[in-house]
């Protein structure tokens, strides 16, 4: 049988090692989902066969789409995607299941939102309960014919005819900003979204290789309207760099494990993820980035980061949506710097997987950290002492790794419960940290 929990132990030697990640997890669904609609057989290596990629690509098999699997590692897959066309998806037999990926969901809906066949997407208890109207009420107000529970899955789309719009959104979401342009690759007109901060761009510049020239204008992004003929997508030919925000788990780690020193190879280093990088710096962290190089029109380093007495920092404004899934982390590192740690801006946190600022630090409080929970953030003061304890992932994947890192510096032991979430994200992530010594492992 499979163990479900981790134990941590106090960790006593420093962290030590070169490692390397899996693949980006934004990367990775798009690569699937805007390779299935090229002309042509796309190759994509160093994929992420993760629970919520893997959703991804089930349902485009479900779509008719033949993705062939070269499983090189178990962390690394390499694949080979003979798209359709922008029209050649086959009507589902079933409602699609997107587990627990709200970008599977929220990506989708804006592809099958062209399609001329109806479909249902549908999701864990957990994706169900996650606000689906940011998506909805625009794609609506370009023609979309989508229903919902309460704004919620499951999604029934009806064949519609969909006409290009200029949408602001409210807060900067990459999801509801890709699932427009989506739909606006089927629309007529011009399609144009604003971004009231720099959410991250991994569709314009995919969509860019494979021949879209979406421009963007200041705040804007803007989609021209199709030519004649409508949308050709060329096929893709990319490696996924590994993903930044698994890597902020061991790089936590080693920056709060005293006299650790890791390298983490082939880190995904778009600008608008590398918040994560600029909060640890201005905590004191010692980051060294090297060996930067261009991959599918993605930055990706190498990192070598040291333990070192970190303090408190202040996160706000643009910073936020650049690491906007590595507050679990951060307030990990919260609780080992000194001073006081305050995160405003980041209401959207509430939103994700779980409420990640009031269950966040609901657990964190039995591990003896003193969390102050905001309405758009949290304030930590440090150093804290923490005790260890029984706590529970909520299956939320980051939320697991973050509370196992926590478990590391902790004077007891630590029991993360729930923990196979991990693989949400991060397959991989028990057997990456003891590469590194880490005291972690699964048990019953
Ligand atoms: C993602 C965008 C972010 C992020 C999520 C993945 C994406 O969500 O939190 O984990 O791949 O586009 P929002 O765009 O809704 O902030």
């Amino acid at each position: 049988m499979t163990a479900h929990n981790l134990l941590i132990r106090p960790q006593k030697t420093p962290l030590r090692g070169v490692i390397s990640v899996p693949g980006d997890k934004s990367i990775s669904h798009r690569a699937v989902l805007f390779a299935a609609l090229a002309e042509g057989t796309s190759l994509i290596r160093n994929w992420l066969p993760a629970g919520d990629t893997l959703a991804t690509l089930e349902v485009m098999r479900a779509l008719g789409v033949q993705i062939e699997v070269d499983a090189r590692a178990p962390q690394a897959w390499d694949l080979q995607i003979v798209g359709r066309g922008l029209h050649g998806l086959q009507s589902p037999t079933a409602s699609l299941d997107c587990r627990n990926a709200g970008t599977c969901m929220r990506l989708l809906a804006g592809i099958l939102a062209g399609q001329r066949f109806p479909a249902a997407l549908d999701g864990s208890a957990q994706l169900r309960k996650r606000p689906m109207r940011r998506i909805i009420a625009p794609l609506a107000a370009m023609g979309a014919q989508i229903t919902a529970v309460d704004g919620r899955a499951p999604l029934h789309i009806t064949p519609a005819t969909l006409h290009g719009m200029r949408y602001e959104m409210a807060v900067a979401s990459a999801q509801v900003k890709s699932a427009l342009l989506l739909a606006g690759l089927y629309a007529a007109g011009q399609t144009a979204v604003y971004q009231p901060g720099p959410a991250r761009d991994h569709t314009e510049r995919m969509l860019a290789a494979m021949g879209v020239a979406v421009q963007v204008n200041g705040d804007w992004i803007e989609l021209p309207p199709a030519p004649e003929g409508g949308w050709r997508l060329k096929p893709l030919d990319l490696t996924v760099p590994g993903d930044i925000s698994s890597a902020a788990f061991p790089l936590v780690a080693a920056a709060i494990v005293p006299h650790s020193e890791i390298t983490i190879t082939n880190v995904g280093a778009n600008a608008t993820r590398t918040g994560i990088l600029d909060v640890l710096r201005a905590m004191g962290a010692q980051i060294e980035a090297h060996n930067e190089r261009v991959t599918g029109g993605e930055t990706a380093v190498d990192l070598t980061i040291q333990f070192n007495d970190l303090r408190g920092a202040e996160v706000r404004g643009a910073t936020v949506v650049r690491a906007i899934d590595e507050f679990p982390i951060l307030a990990v590192a919260a609780t080992q710097a000194a001073g006081l740690t305050r995160v405003r801006d980041a209401a959207e946190l509430r939103v994700k997987e779980v409420d990640r600022i009031s269950v966040l630090a609901g657990e964190l409080r039995k591990l003896g950290a003193d969390v102050a929970e905001q309405p758009d953030g949290f304030i930590i003061t440090g150093p804290q002492h923490l005790h260890g304890g029984a706590v529970d992932s909520h299956d939320d994947h980051r939320l697991g790794m973050s509370l196992a890192v926590a478990g590391l510096v902790s004077q007891g032991p630590t029991l993360v419960h729930a923990a196979r979430c991990v693989h949400d994200s991060f397959p991989g992530f028990v057997e990456t940290m003891q590469q590194l010594g880490a005291e972690i492992t699964w048990v019953d």
